[in-house]
């Protein structure tokens, strides 16, 4: 079961975190990745050398929309696409600028449909393709200083039911994996301030963050061809948190 053999994967931001724990299932299952970082290929090195199994590097900085097509013409059309980078600023509502709007709004939803276009046609003619975005559970419970980037998350969310419908006559399928608190280098800060870190803990029913690694099993079951029949869903894993 899970075996993807023969399947070619990219995985967007796999040099840390919760995407590096993607690619590392992925490639550990069969597949080709493509580990992915935003400027340096060292580190996306890096990370490749901790996974078993058949890995390329790739570079390409989603806030530069060419950056968006080099990074398809570095890969070559995929069988499963993990839209997983993203950008997210820690601001108050009336202090966020026109320029993190847009980053994270780049990043986040505009690349990740640009890369949508690009990899698609190709999955339609092959009659087999797996598109999995990673959302957050901000879509439901979104925090008050980052409302662009919650909101840049519920429009993936969109296009995700909007372009699952779609695509599901092609073979293809397209789904979201919202985490929930996963400790990642991106929030190392923030959870290490004992205070907000039991602020946080509070809201989890498990009482616990996750790690990078429980999300992985979610995207390969949405990868798989045992996942074939699911379509246009949000897989949430945050221990209860949106409850
Ligand atoms: N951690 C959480 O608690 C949590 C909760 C909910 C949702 N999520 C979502 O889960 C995903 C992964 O989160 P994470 O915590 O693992 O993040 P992370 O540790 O900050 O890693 C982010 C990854 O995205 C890449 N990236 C960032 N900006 C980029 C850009 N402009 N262009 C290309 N790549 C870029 C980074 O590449 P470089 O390092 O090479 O720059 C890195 O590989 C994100 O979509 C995030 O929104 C995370």
């Amino acid at each position: 079961m899970f075996d993807l053999t023969g399947k070619t994967a990219l995985v967007t931001g796999s040099s840390q975190g919760i995407g590096k724990a993607i690619a590392t299932l992925l490639a550990k299952q069969g597949a080709k990745v493509f580990v992915h970082a935003s400027s340096s290929l060292e580190k996306a090195q890096r990370a490749a050398s901790e996974m078993v199994g058949d890995t390329v590097c790739v570079v390409g900085n989603l806030a530069n929309p060419d950056e968006v097509e080099g990074l398809y013409k570095q890969t070559g059309d995929v069988d499963i696409l993990v839209c997983n980078a993203s950008v997210q600023y820690r601001n108050p509502w009336d202090n966020v600028t026109p320029e993190e709007i847009e980053t994270q709004l780049q990043v986040n939803f505009k690349a990740t449909y640009r890369l949508i276009q690009l990899y698609v046609p190709k999955m339609k003619e092959k009659g087999f393709g797996r598109i999995i975005t990673v959302g957050s559970v901000q879509q439901y419970k979104p925090h008050k200083d980052m409302p662009i980037y919650a909101a840049s998350k519920c429009a993936v969310m969109s296009l995700v039911e909007n372009l699952g419908k779609q695509f599901a006559p092609f073979g293809i399928t397209v789904n979201n994996m919202s985490p929930g608190v996963i400790a990642t280098p991106r929030n190392a800060d923030a959870l290490a301030d004992a205070e907000y870190s039991k602020k946080v803990m509070a809201g989890i029913p498990m009482g616990y963050a996750g790690e990078d690694k429980d999300c992985a099993p979610a995207v390969l079951l949405l990868a798989s061809e045992e996942g074939r029949y699911i379509t246009g869903i949000d897989l949430v894993v945050d221990g209860g948190m949106k409850l």
